[in-house]
């Protein structure tokens, strides 16, 4: 298993693409720890391993900034795309969540401070338990001033809004992960990169096969599988709401609209200076090569 990590003139090279100082990707980290990061990550290493050598590195956020493979500067359709539109009866979906984040102050209660695991259930219905979000984001986002984030709220293990798992389902994901992203007006997320650990994480929990293939650190998937990641608005996009991947902007999106991204190399960060919330919906799981969403397709699902 050979694994190809770019090196720094082409690093230097896909930065002039951009053609101008301003795009160059700015991070808060320091180069050389970061350098060491990316020797470290292209080791081959199984799924399980990879999964454990990410959960125990006390530079979770590091990692996977070290993990991109320098993407920006290209076209907007290499870092998003439109991959579906879903046609449903949105509006009863829409008040249940929100009724769901009053009764719960989602809004209220959760900030960059709070670094407990919160969960739609009580936490013995839920074995299958795995973390939101490593408490070195948060570290990172309150060292840099962020203050409100974005609360998840869970679709999958829980029977809370069984709807919405249902409109998961026609992606046609394998141990697929579906959760709420609810973003309240001030709510930021700073630039990151993924790594859609959850899905991962609960295949190599409870598929040995899994567990044991090779991670590839550059498609940050099992080998033979790739990981997806798609993003459907819940509500039609307010004036102030916005996500950016590298060096362009989704916005003016409508109530059904899905976009896929380029999870493993592309920086991204949202931010809602609306005043109202922005409920969207992250589904995340495994496809093979062959599924519409890997070829691209764009699809009109009716629920
Ligand atoms: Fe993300």
């Amino acid at each position: 298993m050979a694994y190809i990590k770019r090196k720094l003139d082409e690093l230097d090279e896909s930065q002039i693409k951009v053609g101008n100082a301003d795009f160059l990707h700015k991070h808060p980290y320091d180069p050389q720890l970061l350098e060491e990061i990316r020797d470290d990550m292209m080791k081959p290493r199984t799924c399980a391993e990879f999964m454990e050598w990410i959960e125990i590195n006390p530079h979770y956020d590091m990692v996977a900034e070290a993990s991109s493979q320098f993407i920006r500067g290209n076209s907007e359709d290499v870092c998003f795309w439109n991959c579906a539109k879903v046609e449903t009866d949105w509006d009863p979906i829409v008040k249940k969540i929100d009724d769901f984040a009053k009764e719960n102050k989602v809004v209220e209660n959760f900030d960059t401070n709070y670094t407990d695991e919160w969960r739609l259930n009580k936490q013995e219905k839920q074995k299958e338990f795995i973390p939101f979000r490593h408490n070195s984001e948060l570290a990172n986002m309150r060292m840099h001033g962020f203050k409100k984030q974005y609360q998840l709220l869970e679709v999958t293990l829980s029977d809370s809004f069984p709807e919405l798992q249902e409109i998961a389902d026609l992606f046609e994901f394998t141990w697929e992960k579906t959760d709420i992203n609810f973003q309240p007006p001030s709510g930021q997320f700073p630039r990151h990169v993924d790594f859609l650990a959850t899905p991962l994480k609960r295949a190599i929990e409870y598929d040995s096969s899994v567990a044991n293939l090779p991670y590839n650190p550059i498609t940050k998937s099992p080998e033979g599988w790739r990981l997806c990641r798609i993003l459907l608005a819940l509500e039609n996009w307010s004036p102030g709401q916005l996500f950016s991947y590298e060096n362009y902007n989704w916005t003016n999106w409508s109530q059904g609209d899905a976009v896929n991204f380029n999870f493993a190399s592309v920086r991204h960060a949202t931010s809602n200076c609306s005043y109202v919330n922005r409920p969207l919906l992250k589904i995340s799981g495994f496809i093979k090569e062959d599924h519409w969403l890997a070829r691209k397709e764009f699809r009109r699902l009716v629920y």
